[in-house]
C-alpha cells in the first residue's frame, strides 16, 4: 500500500530536529526543531521570506535540506524523496498553483488518481472507481461543473479549488496547504474554509500556510511561527497569537 490511510493513534506526526537549508549561502531556514500535532489543523505564520514555503519544500521532498533530520511516524530522514511523500502520509499544494493548464479539469483530477508512482496498489482497479471519486472530489471542491474547462481557462480561485482537489485525491492523514486563501475573494474563502474543515473533521491533519491572522485565529489549534528562517514559537493558537514577539514579527512584516 502506498498511500497512506491510518488512525491518529498509529501516525505520530512530523518532527524537524535542526533542519537548516541555505540558498547561496543564505540560510532560508536555520536550525528548525518543531512539532507538527497530529491532532487538529496547524497553521505556520510567520513574515515574507521567513521560509514557510522552504519548509513544505523540504518536509515533501521538493528540495533537499543540509543539516538536520525530519521525523516522520516513527521513521527519521536525512533526505526525502518527493515522489515518496504519499508513502509518509502526506499531500501538499503550492503556494503557485500547478496544474496541467492544457487539459480539462476533469483530467487534471485523474492523472492523479491513475499516476501508477502514486497508486501503485490502486491499478487493478477499475476506471469507473476512479471516475466516481473524480466526481465526488470535484463536486465537493465546488468544480463539478467546470469539469470540461481548461484548467488555463479557470480563475484564480478555481485553480486555488482545483488544486486542493488534487491534493484531496491522496487519501492520506496530512494535507499540507501552502497559502490556499491568498488572493481568494470572500465567497472563495468560505469554500476553502470549509474544505479544511471537512479535511479535518474525517480525522486528517491539517497544515496550512497564511498571513491572514483572522483565519488563522478561526481554524487553526495549533501555530508554528518563523521569523527570518528560524523557529520562533509554536503553541495552542489564542496563547500564540497574543505574545509580543509574534505581533512585533508581523509588524515587521
Ligand atoms: N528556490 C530558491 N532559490 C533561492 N532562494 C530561495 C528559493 N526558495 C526560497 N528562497 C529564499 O528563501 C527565503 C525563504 O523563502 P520562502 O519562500 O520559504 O518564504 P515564505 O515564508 O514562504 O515567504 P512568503 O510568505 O512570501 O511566501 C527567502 O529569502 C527566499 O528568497
Ligand atoms: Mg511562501
Amino acid at each position: 500500500m502506498t498511500s497512506r490511510n491510518v488512525a491518529h493513534d498509529e501516525y505520530y506526526g512530523i518532527q524537524t530536529i535542526g533542519v537548516t537549508k541555505a540558498f547561496d549561502g543564505v540560510k532560508a531556514l536555520d536550525d528548525v526543531t518543531f512539532t507538527i500535532p497530529i491532532f487538529g489543523m496547524t497553521s505556520i505564520v510567520g513574515p515574507n521570506g521567513s521560509g514557510k514555503s522552504t519548509l513544505v519544500n523540504l518536509l515533501t521532498g521538493v528540495l533537499p535540506f543540509d543539516e538536520g533530520i525530519v521525523k516522520i511516524e516513527t521513521n527519521s530522514f536525512s533526505v526525502i524523496h518527493a515522489h515518496e511523500t504519499p508513502d509518509h502520509g502526506i499531500t501538499r499544494t503550492f503556494q503557485e498553483v500547478r496544474l496541467f493548464d492544457q487539459m480539462t479539469v476533469w483530467d487534471n483530477m485523474m492523472v492523479v488518481l491513475t499516476n501508477r508512482k502514486l497508486f501503485p496498489s490502486m491499478i487493478e482497479r477499475s476506471k469507473s472507481e476512479h471516475r466516481d471519486k473524480a466526481e465526488e472530489i470535484l463536486k465537493q471542491v465546488g468544480m463539478w461543473e467546470k469539469r470540461e474547462s481548461m484548467a488555463g481557462e479557470l480563475s484564480y480561485g478555481q485553480r486555488k479549488l482545483l488544486e486542493i482537489g488534487r491534493a484531496m485525491a491522496l487519501d492520506v492523514q496530512v494535507y499540507i496547504l501552502d497559502e490556499p486563501f491568498a488572493g481568494l475573494f470572500p465567497q472563495m474563502l468560505e469554500r476553502v474554509k470549509d474544505l479544511l474543515r471537512d479535511i479535518r473533521s474525517n480525522g486528517r491533519t491539517v497544515v496550512f500556510i497564511s498571513h491572514n491572522m483572522d483565519i488563522v485565529r478561526e481554524l487553526s489549534d495549533h501555530i508554528i511561527v518563523l521569523e527570518s528562517g528560524k523557529f520562533l514559537l509554536a503553541g495552542e493558537v489564542e496563547d500564540i497569537l497574543n505574545r509580543p514577539e509574534v505581533i512585533r514579527a508581523y509588524l515587521g512584516a
